[in-house]
């Protein structure tokens, strides 16, 4: 097996913002030559070591982004979606890898890219059960922020302190703007729905619980409702000040 090392161009990306990925070429460097067989695992692989692995993760997990190896995750989200995102970028730290003059990838490879996650990483038994799960996306115009003040009281507040702030001896402030800047609205309602298992800290194992829990302090089995996930991903939205907010005040 390949060593995996992590991508050296990671800081570059993340510090510059710039639309690329690890294959980065210099200019006037020659284009690589296309990619002929995009349908194999071994291909498969490959796309996603060379693009998505130094923010993801090995086999999209327990990197500094959010996992995307996780069943519950790829049943919800559309492959649509999947494909927009590869192409487009995500929030402000995500790069689109659609085709430059420089590389990136044509829509062939973001299409193999998007089902090779669903088809190599998804479980077809959640995929298949997909309709039960709550909307990936937040429905338009939905979500209360007031009262999702209170269901983040309830059931996040034993971990992050019932006003979001953090706790000591628990999880950190989910209301910095700082943090809130730097996070799309659906990244907060990815972490509302499918949690992230991968920031696990000693006294929370598990790390951040998806929507199903267990939420500490709360019954085993209490899982939040649909509109519960659209009024806490409203209340935690609602924190966020933008430039332009606060210079209006
Ligand atoms: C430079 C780091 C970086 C690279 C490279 C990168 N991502 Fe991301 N990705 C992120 C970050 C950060 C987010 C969360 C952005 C946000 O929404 O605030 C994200 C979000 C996503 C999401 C949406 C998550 C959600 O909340 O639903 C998907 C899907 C995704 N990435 C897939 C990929 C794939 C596939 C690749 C490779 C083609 C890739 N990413 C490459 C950093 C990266
Ligand atoms: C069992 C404890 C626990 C509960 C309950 C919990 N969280 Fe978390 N949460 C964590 C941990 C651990 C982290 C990662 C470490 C940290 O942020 O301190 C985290 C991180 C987060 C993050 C930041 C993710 C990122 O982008 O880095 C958000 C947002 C969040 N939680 C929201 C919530 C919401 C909303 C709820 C309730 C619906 C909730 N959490 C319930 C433990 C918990």
């Amino acid at each position: 097996m390949a060593i995996r090392r992590p991508c050296l161009l990671l800081v570059l990306i993340v510090s510059t913002g710039l639309p690329i990925g690890c294959d980065w070429q210099l200019p006037g460097k020659p284009i690589r030559p296309a990619v002929e067989k995009i349908d194999s695992r071994a291909d498969f692989d490959r796309m996603y070591f060379v693009n998505c692995l130094g923010c993801h993760g090995p086999e999209g997990k327990q990197g500094p982004a959010r996992p995307l190896n996780d069943s519950l995750y790829l049943a919800s989200i559309p492959t649509a979606t999947l494909e927009s995102v590869i192409r487009d970028g995500h929030g402000p730290l995500m790069p689109g890898f659609k085709k430059t003059l420089s590389g990136g990838l044509d829509e062939k490879q973001i299409a193999a890219l998007a089902s090779g996650m669903k088809h190599f990483w998804g479980d077809p038994e959640a995929i298949r059960a997909g309709k039960d799960i709550p909307p990936y996306s937040q429905p338009s115009g939905s979500g209360d922020a007031k009262a999702g003040a209170g269901t983040f009281a309830t059931y996040c507040g034993a971990c992050h302190g019932a006003d979001g702030s953090g706790l000591e001896d628990g999880a950190g402030s989910v209301v910095d703007n700082d943090y809130l800047l730097l996070v799309s609205d659906q990244a907060l309602r990815s972490t509302v729905l499918f949690g992230r298992p991968d920031l696990a800290t000693q006294s929370m194992p598990a790390g951040c619980p998806s929507y199903r829990g267990p939420y500490k302090g709360q019954p085993e089995d209490a899982s939040l409702s649909a509109s519960q996930i659209d009024d806490v991903t409203a209340w935690l939205i609602s924190n966020r000040t933008t430039v332009s907010e606060e210079a209006a005040r």
